[in-house]
């Protein structure tokens, strides 16, 4: 029999490994496998965290996602920021320091949409100097789309898994060519063509969900050779199909803590890659996204989305700090990190020293 001890000090984990880890129960197993992770964080890529200031670029969505709570059955407020008001997102982030930016929006794939970012990419980097790093998080596009978009600056592309599971993707899906699992892989495959540092994720805590497709999430992370990760606990929406099943959830403090405890393993499985701490997990505890990044998270997206628009951009239900200005999420956010210890690469880009070894 196996024993926790003897787990981690193994240079890899069996789909068994990781599920024992997940099952953990006792406070101080978990926190020796969440203390474990922080000493591989800290020796490895260091008490360091980087900001990617996220700009909330649009709600309209092409997709009819299960959990999601701008799919594009629901009747909300569409709304696209304007050019100029992205640029002063942009502003605000290269005037602060942050480094780098994240563009995330509704999956649309029209030729106004693909020139519209194009666009963007270039006139951000015009007027930050080409100081700031561009990640986009824009959904599935042609390998065409994605390397001009590439060409105009963008480095980084996150396109979540959700589920690595066929069977569990297809119950939080609709059945259709729109939300098909083969192409969202193929689409990763593109991103890697195309040079890109490539992000994934998945959901933790799904309705269908079990510890066996957790334990399959982060060996297909592994088996991708990812280079940065955004994974963070399911919260139901009201107004998604997947509510009905509310009922068959983990409470959300379980989720809460299997979240931390994915972050802890894949940091321990992959050690050089970059791990964001999400919202997600501050929407559940005032205190989640700190405790991400002593579980072994390294990368925090401060919202920088004007306030004006942040209530249209409600993925799930609960997402915290609606009302904020990006001065206010920045600064408690700051504080708060320092507090625990880590220090903020102000200035700096932060890219995945896994990329770069991969290169
Ligand atoms: N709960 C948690 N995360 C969600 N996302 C979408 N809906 C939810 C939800 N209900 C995540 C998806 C998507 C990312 C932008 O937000 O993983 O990739």
């Amino acid at each position: 029999m196996k024993t926790l001890r003897s787990i981690l000090q193994q240079q890899d984990f069996s789909k068994d490994d990781i599920v024992f880890l997940l099952s953990l129960k006792e406070k101080s197993q978990v926190d020796e496998l969440l203390n474990f992770a922080y000493k591989v964080k800290t020796e490895q890529v260091g008490r360091i965290v980087y900001y990617r200031g996220l700009i909330e670029l649009s709600n309209k969505c092409k997709k009819d996602c299960f959990y999601c709570g701008i799919r594009a059955s629901n009747k909300i407020e569409r709304f696209s920021l304007t050019e100029k008001e992205v640029l002063e997102c942009a502003d605000f982030a290269y005037k602060n320091n942050y480094g780098s930016l994240v563009i995330q929006s509704g999956e649309r794939n029209d030729k106004a949409f693909v020139d519209y970012i194009d666009t963007l990419l270039q006139n951000i980097h015009e007027k930050t100097n080409n100081e700031l790093r561009i990640t986009l998080s824009c959904g599935e596009q042609s390998l065409e789309t994605y390397l001009r978009w590439r060409r105009s600056g963008a480095s980084r592309y996150l396109l979540r898994i959700e589920a690595s599971n066929k069977e569990l993707y297809a119950k939080i899906h609709p059945q259709d060519d729109n939300h098909n699992y083969e192409k969202r892989l193929e689409a990763i495959q593109d991103l890697r063509l195309a040079g890109y540092q490539v992000g994934t994720g998945v959901m933790i805590g799904l309705p269908f969900q079990t510890l066996e497709h957790l334990a399959d999430d982060l060996i297909f992370i592994k088996n991708q050779n990812i280079d940065m990760v955004g994974m963070g606990p399911y919260i139901e929406h009201p107004d998604t199909p997947l509510y009905q099943y509310k009922e068959s959830l983990f409470s959300l403090e379980e989720r809460f803590e299997l979240s931390l405890k994915m972050i802890a393993i894949l940091r321990i499985m992959m050690k050089d890659i970059n791990i964001a701490s999400t919202t997600a997990l501050q929407t559940i505890n005032s205190f989640g996204r700190e405790a991400g990044l002593l579980a072994g998270a390294n990368v925090i997206m401060p919202n920088l989305t004007p306030v004006s628009e942040k209530k249209n951009y409600l993925l799930y239900a609960n997402k915290p700090s609606v009302a904020d200005s990006p001065e206010s999420c920045a600064e408690s956010l700051t504080e708060k990190i320092e507090q625990i210890g880590e220090k903020i690469a102000f200035g700096k880009w932060g890219d995945s020293l896994h990329y770069r070894k991969r290169k």
